[in-house]
């Protein structure tokens, strides 16, 4: 995968399509993007698990997780949130309009690292978002990796992102979707309660097993108790921190958890690390 030449640099990018995940106050809309200038876009390299600075001229900028693979093509994904200044702007973004990108920012999964082991991914609303490049990557090179297991589970069912893509996901033998909401809905199939109790249920091998938790920080907190309770070792364990930023590249001490700065040492990180800092899921 190949780095952006310049990642402080805002590229001018125009939205192809658009399309909502979740409606209500904090909707969450989905763009997909592609850079304007031939050469940025051919030497744009993102890994799962990076984030770019997303925004509009004269309004802001936000950071953003990059919710598609690298393995999907030369196009950006962002899912926004409607929360406030920036992202209620780029949520008037139509197919046809322009918006700025730079980056990409970040860590990412070590999923190079990970090949022949088993995936297992747990996420929570907008959680879901930073998860989802890890899962196209996995199904795109199927034969390195072990199964892939997907907890997500969100408030109500109109709360979920990426509905349509867990259709028909359990039908491969080597791939399997839980799927909850935190209280009872007239005809809905799957779980009802709280993920970390999803994941006690679905009761997952630690063996040769990779865990990857990213949503609420309360959700992220019991998850990974959890998953200590299921013998899961702290190397075994990563999650994303998603800390107010500002520059997104070390300079203003927007973003540190205890010595950490999210943005230049993370946003992934391996629970052997943030274990020993207790800010991070204050
Ligand atoms: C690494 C990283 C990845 C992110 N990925 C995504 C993503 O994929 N999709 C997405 O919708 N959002 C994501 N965010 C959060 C996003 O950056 C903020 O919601 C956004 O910047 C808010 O900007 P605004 O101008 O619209 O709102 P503001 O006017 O700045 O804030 C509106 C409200 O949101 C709260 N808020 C702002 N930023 C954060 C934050 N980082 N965490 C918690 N509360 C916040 C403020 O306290 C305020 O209450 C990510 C943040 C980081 C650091
Ligand atoms: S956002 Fe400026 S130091 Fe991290």
């Amino acid at each position: 995968m190949k780095e952006n030449a310049n990642p402080y640099k805002p590229e001018i990018a125009t939205v192809e399509d658009t399309w909502y995940e979740t409606y209500g106050d904090r909707c969450i809309k989905t763009f997909k993007v592609v850079l304007d200038d031939e050469k940025a876009r051919e030497s744009w390299g993102h890994r799962p698990g990076q984030c770019a600075m997303i925004g509009l001229l004269g309004v802001g900028e936000s950071m953003i997780s990059i919710s598609c693979s690298p393995t999907e093509g030369k196009f950006l994904r962002f899912s926004v949130m409607r929360m406030g200044k920036v992202t209620q702007a780029l949520h008037e973004l139509e197919p046809g309009d322009k918006m700025t990108v730079r980056g990409p920012y970040g860590n990412s999964f070590p999923v190079d690292d990970w090949k022949g082991k088993n995936i297992l991914t747990i996420g929570g609303g907008i959680g879901q978002a930073p998860l989802r490049p890890i899962i196209e990557y996995v199904k795109a090179n199927r034969g390195d990796y072990g199964n892939l297991t997907l907890i997500y589970g969100s408030r109500t069912s109109g709360d979920l992102c990426f509905k349509s893509e867990f259709e028909g996901l359990n039908e491969c033998s080597d791939i399997n979707c839980h799927l909850s909401i935190d209280v009872r809905e007239e005809g809905w199939p799957h779980y009802v309660g709280f993920v970390p109790s999803l994941l006690m249920e679905v009761n997952p091998s630690p063996e040769n097993t990779i865990a990857i938790t990213c949503g609420p920080p309360i959700m992220i907190r019991f998850v990974l108790e959890n998953l200590k309770k299921l013998n899961f070792a702290d190397e075994q364990i990563y999650t994303t921190l998603e800390n107010r930023m500002k520059c997104g590249f070390g300079k203003c001490g927007r973003c540190n958890v205890g010595s950490l700065y999210v943005c230049k040492d993370g946003p992934v990180f391996s629970y052997a690390t943030l274990k020993n800092v207790p800010e991070a899921f204050a």
